[in-house]
């Protein structure tokens, strides 16, 4: 049994990861998406908004679950029995980052394997702090972000669509 996690800050959630969650979830048997609860991060949503928005985006998928975990993501694997880490890279800038996350997870819990997807060159540009500025002006994020999920990012900003 293969049991993954796909780590991240998820806020907002976006099409480049609900991409990555699809094509993860049909590669592993079992996927955690892992909401890090970092409370010194300035959010947008709550853990809990987040964990609920991306219940809402899985819902239909029979082999995935969503979680939140605070501290370390290796001491999280421990718990959940999570042995491979899911990571999307989106171009070279992201590999720097990337492999140094991967490799002092390996070192602290040498049964973790990092696998990094390579995202859809649809949403190669995306990220969630792309989204969050150009929603804070009003700009329009509805090919950013799954439509469900539109009007509660203008809401934070108090902007009405
Ligand atoms: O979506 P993000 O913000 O790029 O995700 C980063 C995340 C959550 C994967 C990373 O910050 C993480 O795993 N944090 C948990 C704390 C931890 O284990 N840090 C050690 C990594 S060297």
């Amino acid at each position: 049994m293969s049991k993954a996690i796909y780590p991240g800050s998820f806020d907002p959630v976006t099409f480049g990861h609900q991409d990555i969650i699809e094509r993860s979830s049909a590669v592993f048997d079992e996927l955690i998406v892992g909401v890090l609860n970092n409370s010194t991060k300035n959010s947008l949503f709550s853990v809990d908004e987040r964990v609920s928005m991306l219940k809402e985006l899985t819902k239909n998928f029979k082999n995935v679950t969503v979680d939140s975990f605070d501290g370390l993501l290796v001491d999280y694997m421990k718990e959940s029995g999570a042995t491979i880490i899911v990571r999307g890279l989106r171009a070279v800038t992201d590999f720097e980052y990337e492999l140094q996350i991967a490799q002092t997870n390996h070192v602290e819990y040498p049964k973790a394997e990092t696998i990094f997807f390579t995202t859809n060159l649809k949403f190669s540009y995306l990220s969630s702090s792309v989204v969050r500025e150009f929603a804070a002006y009003g700009g329009d994020i509805s090919k950013f972000v799954p439509k469900q999920f539109v009007d509660r990012v203008y809401e934070k900003f108090n902007i009405k669509k």
